[in-house]
């Protein structure tokens, strides 16, 4: 069997991760979420201050870029690999609705961006890899040899979302949910600078009414048409 690169994309809380992680592990393939590097960026902006409710200051975010250093170690014991920022596991930190409330203004900045992709590419030129993200069919890998576009209802994903954050312990509202997911949706699909959208050889999965085994066993037959 050939080794291919697999790209998914989609609105957050699609279950891209979920996804993918089962891929990863059926192919045994390396699975990149990528999510979690704008999100650790954006963990980095907070803790320095950088970045509140009300400002944003991104001429500092860029002096300060080279200092970032995103590394994925893996963790034998949860089966897949965690995210560190400058030698520190925030896997757990990078989760949090505070995180998630700034990471989409982190993602609009250009340079972010390009360093993220530079890294990604790196990551993936030996192919065998699932990356999910929300530009990968479309930048970071446009030549993918499969593309999945995850789609599912904003009241589905903030359901799906919430019941996440209060298993976590974290006490959030859904409606505090649902606001962050709408809010995300808008600035990813509406930034200048690789704006979420579907490339046009992928395939859509909307998976409101779609189990994970239904969706998993879809997806794993477009992989075996293609290995
Ligand atoms: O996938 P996840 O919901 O963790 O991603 C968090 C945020 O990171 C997204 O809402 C988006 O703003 C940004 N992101 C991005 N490009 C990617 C992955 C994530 O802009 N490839």
């Amino acid at each position: 069997t050939k080794k291919i690169t697999i790209a998914i994309d989609g609105f957050s809380s699609t279950g891209k991760s979920t996804l993918a992680k089962q891929l990863a592990k059926q192919l045994g393939y390396v699975y990149v979420d990528t999510g979690a590097m704008y999100r650790a960026v954006a963990l980095f902006a907070m803790q320095n201050n950088l970045i509140s409710v009300d400002s944003f200051d991104k001429v500092k975010l860029l002096t300060k870029l080279k200092n970032i250093v995103l590394e994925f170690k893996f963790n034998t014991e949860l089966g897949f690999a965690e995210m560190y920022l400058n030698g520190e596991n925030v896997e757990k930190a990078i989760r949090t609705i505070e995180v998630s409330g700034f990471v989409s203004k982190v993602a609009e900045v250009s340079e972010v961006r390009a360093k993220l992709v530079e890294q990604q590419q790196e990551m993936g030129k030996n192919k065998a890899i699932v990356m999910d993200g929300r530009d990968i069919g479309t930048v970071v890998f446009p030549d993918a040899e499969l593309k999945i576009f995850m789609t599912a209802s904003a009241a589905t994903r903030a359901q799906r979302r919430y019941d996440e954050l209060l298993q976590k312990g974290d006490s959030v509202t859904y409606e505090e949910v649902l606001k962050n997911v709408e809010e995300r949706d808008y600035i990813d699909t509406h930034r200048d600078d690789s704006p979420l959208v579907m490339a046009e050889d992928a395939v859509e999965i909307d998976n409101s009414h779609l189990s994970r085994e239904e969706q998993f066993e879809a997806v794993l037959d477009l992989v075996n048409a293609i290995i």
